[in-house]
């Protein structure tokens, strides 16, 4: 399987890593034989339709820009062209966020689509604001597109829920889907830390998004939920139909007075029905959905198997690529059966 990817940050150098040592193991068990024949970055491409060896994988990650590469670098070949002119099955695209409006990813997804190419995607931009017509055109081009890595990073969420519980009915959902706030809302509860503080903790930690505003105002949850509700409960919904609180104006005096009845404060992303939305709420301690520091945790709802909840590392690039590795296994399955879905 020849793979563009598109996107060297953290979850890309997390794919060419978990690439690179896999193929040397495990992998090849499945009959997968995956090579990374472009990289595509900010500034430029190295391309080697052989596909570029562990070696040159790991020497990429000192290299800067990546473009500069003596061998296979191309200074300002941009991604659209490497898409366009570069064979390969799957294109993985891992750029950065952006919920204005999507790109660079949407034209990236839409080019591959065009060009007869599957897309893995760990963004969330493009599937919050256009998922009912990305995966329509996908269905069209005859291609997959997934996306694993965008709800609960490496925990299978979407997975779970898509395959685990095939055949039930699933009512509703409640989700803990973004680490940074519900580390900043532990911080406040347990430490008595202020929200500021927690926040620029949770900044130096790396746990936020470059723009704060995506976690704390709940805009990263909302994306999730836009992605639980169409992909699991089959809805046609984008950003914009989500109810969204975040957690600004979640006090430590709030927190206290929760925390006298054994509760406490979650960011809270849910489907129920017609409803997709996103607030503070009030959870027992007990819930299992009440997880602590940057876990992220999901309940489905549903109606024979009851409540199942799946906690787990909602970040993470390392852990997020892991959930690129698990969609290209998926791509090769599904291509291997013939079965397109
Ligand atoms: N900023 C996000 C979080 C990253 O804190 O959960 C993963 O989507």
């Amino acid at each position: 399987m020849r793979i563009i990817l598109v996107g060297y940050g953290t979850v890309g150098k997390g794919v060419t890593s978990i690439l690179a040592r896999r193929c040397t193991e495990k992998v090849k068990d499945y009959g997968f034989n995956p090579k990374i024949v472009a990289i595509a970055d900010i500034d430029g491409a190295v391309v080697n339709p052989r596909g570029l060896s562990p070696e040159k994988l790991e020497a990429l990650k000192q290299t800067r820009p990546i473009s500069s590469d003596p061998e296979f670098g191309h200074p300002g070949m941009s991604a659209l062209d490497v898409i366009e002119s570069v064979e390969a099955e799957v294109v993985v695209e891992v750029t950065p966020v952006n919920i204005k409006n999507a790109e660079p990813a949407l034209s990236h997804i839409t080019k591959a689509f065009k060009t007869g190419k599957h897309v893995v995607t760990t963004n969330k931009g493009p599937l919050a604001l256009a998922m009912p017509a990305l995966t329509e055109l996908a269905e069209f081009n005859n291609v997959f597109l997934r996306f694993s890595g965008t709800v609960g990073g490496g925990t299978p969420m979407l997975e779970f829920a898509k395959r685990c519980l095939a055949g039930d009915h699933i009512r509703s959902i409640q989700g803990i889907l973004n680490g940074t706030t519900n580390y900043i809302l532990t911080e406040m509860a347990q430490n008595h830390v202020t929200f500021q503080e927690a926040l620029s903790n949770a900044q130096k930690l790396g746990y936020a998004e470059r723009e704060p505003s995506m976690d704390i105002d709940g805009f990263d949850t909302a994306c999730k939920v836009v992605i639980l509700a169409n992909w699991i409960m089959n809805k046609k919904i984008t950003l914009k139909d989500v109810d969204r609180t975040g957690i600004r104006e979640v006090s430590l005096q709030e927190l206290g007075e929760a925390s006298k009845k054994n509760n406490t404060l979650k960011l809270v992303g849910s489907i129920d029905g017609d409803t997709a939305a996103v607030k503070p709420i009030e959870v027992p301690v007990t819930n299992p959905l009440c997880v602590s520091g940057v876990l992220n945790a999901v309940t489905f709802f549903t109606e024979y198997a009851g409540e199942q909840t799946l906690i787990g590392a909602g970040a993470g690039g390392i852990e997020t690529a892991s959930a690129v590795l698990r969609d290209l296994l998926d791509i090769r399955h599904k291509l291997a059966t013939k079965l397109l879905s």
